[in-house]
């Protein structure tokens, strides 16, 4: 055989050699030994060159060097592939607990609205939305805000302009609602509101609220009592009583203030009551015809009652959240409590 020769067959017998070894017939040390050992088929090589002309040394020297540097490299693969392998294989220990997905969870705010949402939808009302950047006239006016009326005040309203604003209150979805819709109504219009108000742990520059207006023939104050009375039992448990105290809207007439008995002591007076045993809950009164004329309904014909909720209060209730400032500081230690 030919030195030519005897370097090709070296190389075909690694081939071969190596896929023995990947398929686990011979181990790695037998392949090393065989190939790159001192008395190794390579190192058999080096010898034959003192057979062959002079002229011929530098070109099967070249040959030599590169097959063995070749085989050399490929068995260093293999060795840092079965490195590799049994690194990741030690790697997993089945006794360690499993590394947990990251999933989001609902924004307690949102799980508030989505709970009303379905209280009231139970009841017959749909859930409609106003717009956030709104005018003067949706806001105030067309809810017999006079003029000179102290919520209008730069203090509290963010203005855009003259007649932009912020809404501050989600009871301008009403006047849209009515404009464009005829009685008989049963809406709910959640969302976000504005107030230009000195942040704390009570009072935040934007918050939400859900309106609510029903306008039918006949629409009693007892329809208002009962309505908000199953609203209350819904969202806070049956044993909850409630109790209107009244108040003043410019948009209602008569107004009143509904209170819970306290989720906390069940009425019976604590610091969250402040001994009171009732918690404020919301704002409501039968709509004010002055708001029927700015809509053109006809107030001889129907009446209605309105009411307005803060989320956050109500969140806050629920969820023991002492800081309102906490639904908006994207806190996920705070947030991944209210998974679904
Ligand atoms: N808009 C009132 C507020 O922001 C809440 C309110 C009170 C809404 C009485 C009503 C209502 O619809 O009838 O404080």
């Amino acid at each position: 055989m030919s030195l030519n020769e005897k370097i090709q067959s070296i190389s075909e017998a690694f081939l071969k050699d190596k896929n023995d070894f990947n398929s686990g017939l011979i181990t790695f040390e037998e392949l090393k030994n065989k190939y790159l050992s001192r008395k190794g088929l390579l190192s058999e090589l080096y010898p034959l060159l003192n057979d062959i002309p002079d002229s011929d040394k530098p070109v099967f020297g070249k040959k030599i060097n590169s097959v063995k540097n070749e085989i050399s490299y490929e068995i260093n693969q293999l060795i840092d592939d079965e490195n590799s392998s049994s690194d990741s294989s030690f790697s997993i220990d089945s006794t360690m607990p499993g590394l947990d997905k990251l999933s989001g969870s609902i924004h307690p705010l949102t799980k508030i609205i989505e709970e009303i949402k379905s209280i009231f939808s139970r009841i017959g009302f749909s859930t409609i939305y106003g717009p956030e950047v709104d005018t003067d006239y949706y806001n105030f006016e067309a809810l017999n805000i006079p003029k000179d009326h102290p919520a209008r005040d730069m203090q509290d309203t963010f203005y855009i302009d003259k007649e932009t604003l912020l809404r501050t209150h989600t009871s301008s979805s009403q006047i849209h609602f009515m404009e464009k819709n005829q009685p008989p109504i049963r809406v709910i219009s959640p969302g976000r509101v504005y107030r230009n108000e000195d942040i704390s742990v009570r009072s935040y520059c934007l918050f939400h609220q859900i309106e609510g207006l029903y306008i039918d023939k006949n629409v009693k104050f007892s329809d208002l009592k009962g309505t908000l009375d199953y609203f209350a039992k819904n969202l806070f448990g049956e044993n909850v009583k409630t109790r209107f105290r009244p108040s003043y809207f410019p948009f209602t007439e008569p107004s009143a203030e509904m209170d819970v008995s306290c989720i906390f002591c069940n009425g019976k007076g604590c610091n969250i009551c402040k001994y009171s045993g009732w918690l404020e809950i919301l704002g409501c009164g039968m709509v004010d015809p002055e708001v029927f004329k700015f809509v053109n309904y006809d107030s001889d014909l129907w009446s209605g009652f309105a009411f307005g909720v803060g989320i956050e209060r109500i969140a806050m209730l629920k969820y023991g959240v002492k800081d309102i400032r906490m639904f908006y500081s994207g806190d996920v230690q705070f947030l991944k409590q209210f998974k679904l």
